[in-house]
């Protein structure tokens, strides 16, 4: 087993573990792929204040994202799939979340159900929802996420329609797959990814096959998918989803300052500062670049987090320096998961949180609450 010290190790390892197809669809962006890499690059011009001779005793990472205590200022994304990243992906992930004290998020597109979550872990998960044309399919889902005890409900705004993935498309990476020959091929050379598979029932879209409206197999999940995400998107309909709730609401895929606004208007918990990880508008900002001017416009109305590009806790760090109250990381735990499952997650999870502690103590700082532009060289950061 190799040494594994950075997040970059672990993506090494999964990109061999895991089938390409399936790699390639975490490991990818939209179009020319410039924003997804810019959501990492744009951490890089960004540098910190070392101060020596500051007591760096007694440091705390623990924070709190709309109310909820956390062991660092960091969430599991909520990504589709992810049960093919790894078997049961989303039990796993959801394990390793609640085993470190952080939020996990379960995508409305994942393999493993709501129900399968609630089944697997005792601490209270985040559900997150896009909207589709189908209303009663979403009272549905958060009734289920309500019987399931979901702590917050997260509303992603940004995929009223699909970005265009190319590897997606060669791939042949649909609803239900349609690989290509040189990917079943692939598949073959994985003996470790196919075992498991086959040692778990969970291989479809748990939260809609046998519970959306003529969605009864894989085969009829395709046309589907393709009709469901709703164009007509609105902010009446998450005054709608807000009602329909009644907890916790995150609003996820803000990338504007006039969105920003509207989003604190409408009365939610907290908006995350984010462009999908680059896989819908490419030619969008940076998460990070758009980050500080979002903070700015909302002042303390409204929470205000981002995801993008996070690969290390420096790069937390930074993004809290920037007046994030919280972040997502979600290739990071994918590439964990699918290096080496759960015990992956597990160690993602550890390694941002050694690399906050310890370049948050270089900083002068003991406490990520207190963590402010001030561990920032000025003239090196975006400003709003
Ligand atoms: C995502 N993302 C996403 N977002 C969402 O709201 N619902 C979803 O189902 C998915 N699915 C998904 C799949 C995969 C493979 C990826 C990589 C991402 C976006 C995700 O929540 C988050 O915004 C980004 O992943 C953050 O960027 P990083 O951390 O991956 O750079």
């Amino acid at each position: 087993m190799p040494v594994i010290t950075c997040i970059e190790d672990l993506r090494r390892l999964a990109e061999k573990r895991v089938p390409r197809m399936f790699y390639d669809y975490a490991d990818s962006g939209s179009w020319t792929e410039s924003t997804y890499r810019a959501n990492e690059s744009d951490f890089q011009p960004i540098k910190l204040r070392q101060r020596v001779a500051v007591n760096m005793e007694g440091r705390s990472l623990r924070t709190k994202m709309v109310g909820q205590d956390v062991a660092m200022p960091v969430a599991i994304a909520p990504t589709g799939l992810t049960g093919m990243q790894h078997a049961d992906g989303e039990i796993l992930a959801a394990r390793a979340a609640e085993k470190f004290g952080v939020p996990f998020t379960l995508s409305t597109m994942s393999i493993c159900s709501i129900e399968d979550i609630a089944a697997h872990t005792t601490s209270p998960f985040w559900f997150q929802v896009y909207m589709m044309r189908d209303r009663d399919f979403i009272v549905r889902l958060i009734e289920r996420a309500r019987a399931a005890k979901c702590s917050a409900l997260m509303l992603t705004l940004d995929l009223q329609i699909l970005g265009q993935r190319h590897k997606d498309l060669k791939n042949g990476l649909s609803a239900p797959p349609r690989p290509t020959i040189a990917n079943m091929i692939n598949l073959a050379t994985k003996p470790r990814w196919c075992l498991g598979m086959l040692g778990t029932k969970r291989r479809s879209f748990g939260n809609i096959v046998g519970h959306a409206k003529g969605v009864g197999d894989m085969s009829s999940l395709s046309s589907w998918t393709a009709e469901q995400f709703d164009p007509a998107l609105s902010w009446a309909d998450v005054e709608w989803v807000k009602k329909q709730w009644g907890g916790k609401l995150i609003l996820k895929g803000i990338m504007d300052e006039e969105d920003a606004r509207l989003a604190a208007d409408s009365g939610a918990d907290a908006l995350i500062v984010s462009n999908h990880g680059g896989r819908q508008l490419d030619g969008a900002p940076s998460s990070i670049h758009a980050l500080p001017g979002i903070v700015e416009a909302v002042g303390d109305r409204i929470e205000v987090w981002m995801d993008g590009g996070i690969r290390s806790g420096q790069d937390v760090l930074k993004a809290v320096a920037l007046g994030a109250k919280g972040t997502l990381i979600g290739r990071p735990f994918l590439y964990g998961l699918g290096a080496m499952g759960e015990a992956g997650v597990s160690k993602c999870l550890e390694l941002i949180a050694n690399e906050m502690d310890i370049s948050m103590a270089f900083c002068g700082h003991t406490d990520i609450r207190n963590v402010g532009r001030d561990v920032l060289i000025p003239g090196t950061y975006p400003r709003g």
